[in-house]
């Protein structure tokens, strides 16, 4: 295994309130709707306000773990304590030996075994991918490679329901962002066709590279 402790970091994942947030957010039952109450009359006034207050007390948007009501991701806080461990990978130097980055990859609690089950990750599956600078050197095991600088963050979301249509965030099964080291909670990407393109050749394994990924596989 290439990737070595990871660095201190100071503005970074660790920096920013721990909350219960990464816990996924199961979609919310429906209120119970005003069509079950009209034919009777008589109860309309009590059915309008049941219906009122169930309203009121939904989160209003399925994955306010992760997005805010328009669809803006953020990247999960406290994410290295939670989440699973899926994977890493060492892209190799253009010239020299060793990686010029390591990827290392986490998914929300369950993950695994949810797509040991089912086959797919289940709505609401959040995969986070941190990108590291490197540092190569001789050490006793070889040439390696170890992480130094965090760059940033990539996330994705599985949704299956397109559950924020207005934002190009999210399409085909997913939503979709990058957060640089320095800002967590604000994305630079601004629409979902930026990630699109390059996850293509993973298209039958819904757009996720799962072969890096053995513990989705044991
Ligand atoms: C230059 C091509 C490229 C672009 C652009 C790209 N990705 Fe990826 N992504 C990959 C490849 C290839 C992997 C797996 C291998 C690796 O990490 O080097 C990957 C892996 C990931 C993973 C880990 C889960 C998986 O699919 O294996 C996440 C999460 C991710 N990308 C999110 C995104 C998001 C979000 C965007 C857009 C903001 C994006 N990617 C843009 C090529 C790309």
């Amino acid at each position: 295994m290439l990737v070595q402790k990871s660095p201190e970091r100071t503005n970074t994942a660790a920096s920013y309130s721990p909350s219960s947030s990464t816990k996924r957010q199961a979609i919310p039952p429906r209120s119970p709707g005003l069509k079950n109450c009209l034919p009777y009359s008589i109860l309309l006034a009590a059915c309008l306000l049941s219906a009122g207050l169930a309203t009121a007390a939904e989160p209003g948007h399925p994955y306010a773990a992760i997005s805010d009501a328009a669809g803006n991701l953020h990247v999960p806080a406290n994410y290295r304590n939670t989440y699973q461990f899926l994977g890493s990978w060492a892209v190799a130097a253009d010239k020299d030996q060793g990686a010029k980055q390591l990827h290392v990859v986490y998914a929300s609690p369950n993950t695994g075994k949810s797509y040991k089950k089912l086959g797919h990750f289940p709505d609401g599956t959040v995969l986070v991918k941190e990108v590291f600078d490197t540092s190569t050197a001789g050490m006793t095991t070889g040439t390696v490679s170890h992480a130094t600088t965090l760059k940033g963050w990539f996330v994705m979301v599985k949704d299956s329901k397109h559950a924020y249509p207005q934002s190009k965030l999210w399409g085909d099964g997913w939503g979709w962002s990058w957060f640089d080291a320095n800002q967590p909670n604000v994305t630079t990407t601004k629409d979902h066709n930026e990630c699109l393109g390059c996850h293509q050749p993973a298209r039958s394994s819904d757009l996720v590279y799962v072969q890096g990924y053995p513990t989705l596989a044991e």
